[in-house]
């Protein structure tokens, strides 16, 4: 634990956001492993800066070799991660970048910190229900995990033997199978972004 420690202002975020002419926002996109949340943060991502607006995505398996290379996937870790997660996207949020994150953070406890460190600080946060029954997910398990989870070679894996907390209220909630396409599920998550005049 830091002590004597003295937090630095400069701009606030609504002077930074009129210098950059962009806003900040975070899309926190949640769901189970094979869901489509890389697949839709990336053509997301790609359609945002092809607007010639500034976006990042913070991917799960990404972050995970670096920045939480230590973390594992107990609970703690898990809680762990996603807290680690939450500051960082609210760091790029706060630098006006529209700020992508595909994690599974399979509790809501976790998901419920991320957006209140967000709104103490007036940055807006959009939950994203990427919703796949763990049968389709299954079915897809485009790494072979869900497989390996079944013969318990992975323990606590999400949907098989570790809980996935399914959002309640999220502001999106898209059913990612039974025929929706990436290019679809994007495009309701920028409709709700212009919409909210996030992004223009
Ligand atoms: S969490 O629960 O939010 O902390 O997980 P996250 O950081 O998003 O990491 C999920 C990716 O890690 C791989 N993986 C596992 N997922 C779930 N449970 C277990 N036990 C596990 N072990 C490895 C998996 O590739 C996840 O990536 P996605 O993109 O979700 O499939």
């Amino acid at each position: 634990m830091a002590t004597n420690i003295t937090w630095h202002a400069n701009l606030t975020h609504e002077e930074r956001a009129q210098l950059r002419k962009q806003k900040g926002v975070t899309v926190w996109l949640t769901g189970l492993s094979a869901s489509g949340k890389s697949t839709i943060a990336c053509a997301l991502e790609q359609s945002i800066l092809a607007r010639g607006l500034n976006a990042y995505r913070l991917d799960g398996d990404n972050v995970r070799f670096g920045l939480n290379k230590d973390l594992g996937f107990s609970e703690a870790d898990r809680n762990e991660n996603i807290r680690r997660i939450s500051e960082v996207a609210k760091l790029f949020n706060d630098s006006c970048c529209v700020t992508l994150t595909s994690f599974i953070s399979p509790y809501k406890q976790d998901r419920e910190l991320a957006r209140q460190l967000h709104e103490k600080d007036n940055l807006p946060f959009v939950e994203v229900y990427v919703d796949v029954p763990v049968s389709v997910a299954e079915t897809r398990d485009p790494k072979g995990l869900y497989k390996k989870a079944r013969e318990g070679i992975i323990k606590e894996f999400t949907g098989i033997s570790a809980p996935y907390e399914a959002p309640e209220n999220a502001e999106i909630h898209l059913k990612n199978y039974e025929g929706a396409t990436i290019e679809e599920s994007a495009s309701k998550i920028i409709e709700y972004l212009i919409e909210h005049k996030y992004i223009e």
